[in-house]
């Protein structure tokens, strides 16, 4: 439609403008923002554009893939895929307090990203995807005390000494969706849900291990599987499993198990800022519990989060 070909003819010429020949750099998390903020870029100056994605080991299944047949092989972009899983995992061993797991993602993603904005291009600018929201979210007139620190890519330009380009800063999240549209984008892309920086690091209750995230990430992507196929996904506003860090007893083939358990957590809700637990169909959560339990070998129990935001969150740490 004609109003988005301007709002892109607008932007892209604004982008041109701002850096001229410089080289931007960007980090490319998979989801929305980043990923539109990419393309726009893209489209407007095609290779001094350098996308970073960072594997911290707590993506979900096939994340990565999934990004890198976006970006580098359907959008030709120039993207650097950078496997930090053992730096992060490394620095999370045996730290279980959920704070400070994100204090040390933060930190480990800074410090990955830096040095690849040092090792490969001669970036001017750091791009991000910052939406109107966060813009208003992060400003000086929030009241309140931070119920939970959001680490995402705080401190980047700071410490990198870049400009700023954030060309989504006016817009708002259905805004942003329809310009990944409009950019060419999937639509499954657009329209996913929202995943935390820190990834599967807030969804493994306690001390991480890759073990766990392992099991988690199959246990996630057969209950988004079952939602998709069900036509619940796009009727929730997050959907996911977590992982809790306890054994229960059952029994398979006739012998006793003694396995994890992951509670599935599916909520709707306008603003994040309350949400009610979604009233999925019983059978559909008895066929994902059954896929599950079946299917991924170290998971002998599944249960349904039933907790409204207040007083839970919507994560479980
Ligand atoms: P809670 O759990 O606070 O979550 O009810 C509200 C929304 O925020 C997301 N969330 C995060 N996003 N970094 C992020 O980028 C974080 O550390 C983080 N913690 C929670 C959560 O997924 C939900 O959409």
């Amino acid at each position: 439609d004609w109003t988005m070909d301007a709002i892109i003819a607008d932007a892209v010429a604004r982008i041109q403008a701002a850096v001229g020949s410089d080289e931007v750099i960007l980090g490319l998390s998979g989801g929305v923002d980043s990923s539109v903020a990419a393309a726009l870029i893209h489209r407007a100056i095609g290779d001094q554009l350098t996308c970073v994605f960072v594997d911290h080991g707590l993506l979900r299944l096939n994340e990565g893939k999934m990004v890198l047949d976006m970006f580098a092989d359907r959008l030709h972009a120039c993207v650097v895929h950078v496997d930090a899983s053992a730096q992060f995992l490394d620095a999370l061993a045996g730290v279980d307090d959920p704070e400070a797991k994100r204090k040390i993602i933060g930190r480990e993603f800074v410090e990955v990203f830096q040095a690849e904005a040092k090792r490969r291009v001669q970036a001017k600018w750091l791009a991000q995807g910052t939406i109107y929201p966060d813009v208003i979210e992060s400003g000086a007139g929030r009241k309140g005390k931070v119920i939970k620190s959001h680490h995402n890519v705080g401190g980047l330009p700071e410490t990198l000494g870049l400009q700023l380009l954030e060309p989504l800063r006016e817009l708002f999240k259905d805004e942003v969706r329809q310009l990944g549209v409009a950019l060419g984008l999937p639509h499954e892309m657009v329209y996913r849900h929202p995943f935390p920086g820190p990834g599967l690091g807030v969804r493994i209750l306690g001390a991480i291990r890759r073990e766990y995230a392992d099991l988690l990430r199959q246990a996630d992507a057969i209950f988004i599987d079952e939602l998709r196929a069900a036509g619940w996904y796009d009727q929730v506003s997050q959907a996911f499993a977590v992982f809790l860090p306890v054994k229960s007893v059952g029994v398979s083939a006739g012998a006793r198990t003694y396995d994890y358990v992951v509670s599935l957590r599916a909520v709707q809700t306008i603003d994040f800022m309350t949400a009610h637990w979604a009233e999925l169909p019983y059978s559909l959560l008895g066929k994902v519990s059954q896929r599950i339990i079946e299917e991924v070998d170290g998971i002998s129990r599944v249960v349904y989060d039933i907790s409204g935001k207040p007083p839970a969150t919507i994560e479980w740490e």
